[in-house]
């Protein structure tokens, strides 16, 4: 029998975890963003008309959200005949860039090996504009190129590791869309501006940082330089009691660091920063299903399931 391969149109992005930066990326300074195992595969086969089926359990404020998203996307493209799934294996409105993932995979698979990286991440980017407005373009430019980045102004550098990056991911529960997460912190930088560009500079400060520790192998130091970046999150009013809670027991699990990740506000997600992967899978076990491990090697990019 001939071996099985996936057809041209079905193409995989992963989801997204940012390390540093969060927020202060969306001012212009530095994010640290790493790639996580899980992700949205995408599979465009011929059709009548342009057409997006999302799986089923989506909520309908979701598929309004995405219909219009892949509408914008489908113009661009000249409206091909495909009709296009998407299953997600990525946590959907929790910080983990389940909507760049859906994008890139989305127009990977409606481009097809027309689709150039740059054509990809443009597009996606795009599509990106209907689900959160203005974003800085991390989730999208982290998710199309699979790869540890760090991003600042609508450019990306890719950052290589010394060693593997190993993750515990925890969910704490739904959050405020991330356009309204960042229209509080807007409206917290008109009451004490001095302070929040202070703090957002520190931020951007320690992307860098942990950009050159992640590419030394500086892990003890990468899970410091978390740590203070929480700190200031929480500081700024973009953490949560659950959030908080969840960093300080990944903490006590052996953490080298920990913080939110993404937009953060009243729920969302926080991640660990482990120094083995057998630690980080032990630690995931002690928040059932609300937990998971991912690690991030370095290798080449996977974009075709
Ligand atoms: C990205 O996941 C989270 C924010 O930094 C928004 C953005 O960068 O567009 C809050």
């Amino acid at each position: 029998m001939a071996p099985q391969r996936a057809p041209d149109n079905a193409a995989f992005a992963p989801g997204k975890i940012i390390l540093l930066g969060e927020h202060a990326v969306v001012f212009g300074h530095a994010a640290l963003a790493c790639p996580i195992e899980r992700g949205v595969y995408a599979w465009a086969i011929p059709a009548n008309r342009s057409q997006l089926v999302l799986p089923a359990g989506t909520t309908t404020s979701q598929r309004q959200l995405l219909q219009r998203a892949a509408r914008r996307a489908f113009a661009v493209a000249g409206y091909p005949k495909l009709s296009v799934r998407i299953h997600w294996t990525v946590p959907v409105a929790m910080g983990l860039g389940s909507s760049a993932a859906l994008s890139v995979a989305f127009v990977r698979a409606i481009l097809g090996r027309e689709g150039t990286p740059k054509a990809v991440e443009r597009l996606a980017l795009d599509m990106e504009r209907e689900f959160h407005g203005t974003p800085s373009g991390v989730d999208s430019a982290t998710s199309a190129r699979a790869a540890l980045l760090l991003f600042a102004r609508g450019r990306a550098r890719r950052v290589r590791v010394a060693a593997p990056l190993n993750f515990v991911v925890v969910l704490t529960g739904a959050r405020a869309p991330t356009r309204e997460v960042v229209a509080g912190l807007a409206e917290r930088r008109r009451r004490i501006p001095a302070q929040s560009a202070r703090f957002l500079r520190e931020i951007g400060w320690l992307a860098r940082e942990g950009a050159v520790a992640a590419r030394g192998g500086n892990v003890r130091l990468l899970g410091e330089l978390m740590n203070v970046n929480q700190g200031i999150l929480n500081a700024l009013g973009l953490s949560s009691v659950a959030l908080e809670s969840a960093a300080f027991r990944l903490r006590d699990a052996g953490a080298l660091g920990a913080k939110l990740t993404g937009a953060g506000g009243s729920g969302g997600a926080a991640i660990g920063l482990f120094a083995t992967r057998s630690q980080a899978v032990r630690a995931a076990r002690m928040f059932g299903s609300s937990g998971f491990a991912t690690q991030y090697t370095g290798a080449p990019a996977r974009t075709r399931p």
